[in-house]
């Protein structure tokens, strides 16, 4: 037994008990899915393991730290040991732990492959051994730019940044193991998501931020990349179903469709905030930067009886709002973090 395993944690594995293992609740999705298994649901014992990389604040979980079913355990995906043991007390892992921001990817796409190729993989080949469920947590961008049409389940994987790279050879992984092994794993693949405690380095952030201070706000190109954005709150819905009801070996595909360009992104923030739109700077395209991303989600939602309830307005006000009423997440973020071409640097 390591010592920085907790004591809590049982082999008991009562269904109205279940112990869940999420990886990178410290960061923006995992952070919002653990708040809302705890409030919302009974069901739930959770404990997360997060090596608190760039994209974690711990003050995500404040409000929850306390709950007596909540644990948390510093440390990395890729450590082998630690996940045995972690993975040996728990009934499921939602893999939500990867290095996530495409900027950071060009400009250095080392951690990229350790958190999100070896960390998923040590991941995949423990819970096959341990006979428990994965639920990998994916990306539209491991289809690349579709210039027209929407990616279905089976589309092909055209990854264009190092940052979707690595998270198509997860997938890869996956189905690896999943033919090869029969392993218990379901893997996810969610557009664009926006909402409360993403960091600050993401584009709808950094326009709330940058607006606040009356900064200028840079946009790539001529700001008409499409994304196809979703509110935080309804991916987690998808996760839940797909972690209770999704099939072993399957991919679920979750968008909103809801597919705007940046340009228009920016414009609507800066009206909910009352800004002048002469704050917006177009700035040197990033290379490689995905036109448009698309899905079809019809699979889940005639599948698993999942729907989106968060409007773009709606959701958009709510985001807004949160940064605006939390600015101790955000207001001492060193400068370079809001640079203008942060792949650059
Ligand atoms: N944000 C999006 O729009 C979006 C869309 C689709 C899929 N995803 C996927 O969802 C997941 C979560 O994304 P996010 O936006 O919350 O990212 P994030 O960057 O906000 O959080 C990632 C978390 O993972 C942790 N982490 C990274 N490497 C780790 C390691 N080796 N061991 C332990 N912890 C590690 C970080 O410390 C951080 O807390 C990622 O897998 C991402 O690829 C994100």
């Amino acid at each position: 037994m390591y010592n920085f395993i907790p004591y809590f944690i049982s082999t008991d594995k009562s269904e109205s008990n279940m112990k869940l293992l999420v990886t990178g609740g410290l960061g923006f999705i995992g952070s919002n899915f653990i708040i809302k298994l705890l409030k919302e649901k009974n069901d739930f014992e959770i404990t997360n393991v997060d090596a608190e990389l760039p994209g974690s604040d711990k003050r995500n979980l404040g409000e929850i730290q306390n709950s007596e079913k909540y644990k948390f355990v510093k440390g990395s995906i890729t450590n082998k040991r630690l996940m045995e043991e972690l993975i040996s007390k728990c009934d499921t892992v939602i893999n939500f732990a990867a290095e996530s921001f495409v900027d950071r990817s060009i400009n250095d796409a080392d951690p990229f492959l350790v958190s999100n190729i070896r960390g998923a993989f040590t991941i995949l080949d423990i819970t096959t051994k341990q006979h428990k469920r994965m639920v990998q947590i994916s990306t539209d961008e491991v289809f690349g730019s579709l210039a027209s049409t929407s990616a279905t389940e089976d589309s092909k994987l055209n990854p264009s940044s190092p940052y979707a790279a690595t998270k198509a050879a997860a997938e890869l992984l996956i189905n690896s193991y999943s033919v090869t092994y029969g392993s218990d794993v379901v893997t996810t693949r969610c557009t664009n998501n926006y909402g409360p405690r993403q960091f600050a380095e993401k584009l709808i952030p950094k326009t709330i931020i940058l607006a606040n201070q009356n900064q200028k706000i840079p946009i790539y190109g001529n700001g008409s990349n499409i994304r196809d954005w979703i509110y935080v709150d309804d991916h987690c819905d998808a996760i839940l179903l797909a972690l209770l009801k999704g099939k072993s070996g399957e991919y679920y595909n979750i968008s909103a469709n809801n597919e705007i360009d940046n340009l228009t992104v920016v414009k609507k923030i800066l009206e909910i905030m009352n800004k002048p739109q002469d704050l917006i700077e177009l700035v040197e395209d990033r290379p490689g930067h995905d036109l448009r991303y698309s899905m079809n989600s019809t699979k889940i939602s005639k599948g698993l009886g999942w729907k989106k309830n968060t409007n773009f307005n709606e959701g958009l006000n709510k985001t807004v709002e949160w940064y605006l009423q939390n600015p101790e997440i955000w207001k001492d973020i060193p400068s370079k973090i809001l640079d203008t071409t942060p792949w650059k640097t």
